[in-house]
């Protein structure tokens, strides 16, 4: 077996939020054998399982998972760019952070909106991560992915729908790999737009305290930091987790938070919400 498993790994290890209960199964595959033989074992022994990448973007409950985690390691995480199609290839566990510095590093623009984004590229795609106004599924040429029990299968941009926060890509897939397109770009310009994008983020979101990002989507032409900040919400806290001082949208980790401390939360901002404005917050952040 190229990888290896783990019993009752604590996810909390496995998060930015710091936090989760233990996984029953933790499994670290290393190549595309591997990730097919475990998947499938899986699927036989009627175990649930799903894919964690970084961990950015996911509440895991103080109860754990009851079944398999299932991570893509460095055998999934390459990144190349080939300089005659000007296509970056990305493996599902690279850092989407590294192909924005490798598109920097050869003049190539386009990627500059994900400059901070914590995720892996499967997670990317997955959740069609994204600033306000770019999101990685404009940037998408092709996906390929694995369905369990059936084999490879490629996506092609045009069979792919992309919205906010969300795209066309089956569920019950496991995102391996996609190939990005980019622009012929000023190297000064790049760099510009990547330092504005950063210097941005950390004025306004707490960057040193774990957290999964933002919490809720923005609903159309709204946004969801302000809605919390009008219904007084900003800076109230329950046991660890806080709804941040300086970015509403973001319910931070002062240090020993519980999941249910931060679903505490998320449920005071939805009634509040709910009450003031009649507008229902949708939660961007996988449970
Ligand atoms: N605002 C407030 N009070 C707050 C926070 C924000 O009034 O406490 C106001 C701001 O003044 C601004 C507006 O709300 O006018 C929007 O805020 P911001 O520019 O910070 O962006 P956002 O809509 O909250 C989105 C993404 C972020 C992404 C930023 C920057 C969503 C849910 N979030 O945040 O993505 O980094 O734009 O592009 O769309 C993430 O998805 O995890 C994430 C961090």
């Amino acid at each position: 077996f190229e990888g290896e498993v783990l019993e009752n790994e604590p996810l909390s290890r496995h998060t930015t939020y710091r936090i989760g209960g233990p996984a029953r199964l933790y499994a670290r595959v290393e190549s595309l054998h591997a990730l097919i033989a475990f998947s499938e074992y899986c699927v036989e022994q009627g175990i649930p399982w799903f894919v964690l990448g970084r961990g950015s973007n996911l509440l895991v409950s103080d109860a754990g998972f009851p079944g398999a985690v299932i991570v893509l390691g460095q055998g999934f995480s390459s990144c190349s760019y080939d300089d005659a199609a000007h296509v970056f290839t990305a493996g599902a566990s690279c850092p989407l952070s590294r192909v924005v510095h490798m598109a920097y590093e050869r003049g190539r623009a386009g990627m500059e909106f994900a400059v901070g984004t914590p995720g892996s590229v499967g997670g990317a795609l997955r959740m069609n991560a994204g600033s306000r106004h770019e999101y990685i599924g404009s940037r998408v040429l092709s996906v390929t992915s694995y369905r369990p029990g059936e084999g490879l299968v490629r996506h092609r941009a045009a069979d792919i729908e992309w919205g906010y926060r969300e795209s066309t890509l089956p569920n019950d897939e496991i995102m391996l790999e996609c190939e990005l397109s980019s622009f012929d770009g000023d190297p000064e310009m790049i760099r510009a737009r990547m330092d504005n994008a950063m210097s941005l983020r950390r004025k306004t979101q707490p960057l040193a305290a774990p957290s999964c990002g933002s919490v809720f989507k923005n609903p159309k032409g709204d946004s969801v930091g302000r809605l919390i900040e009008n219904v007084g919400l900003k800076g109230a806290r329950c046991g660890g987790a806080q709804i941040s001082d300086l970015h509403a949208n973001f319910i931070v980790n002062c240090g020993d938070a519980r999941a249910d401390d931060v679903l505490t939360l998320m449920h005071r901002v939805q009634d509040a919400v709910a009450e003031a404005y009649g507008i229902e917050l949708e939660p961007e952040v996988r449970f």
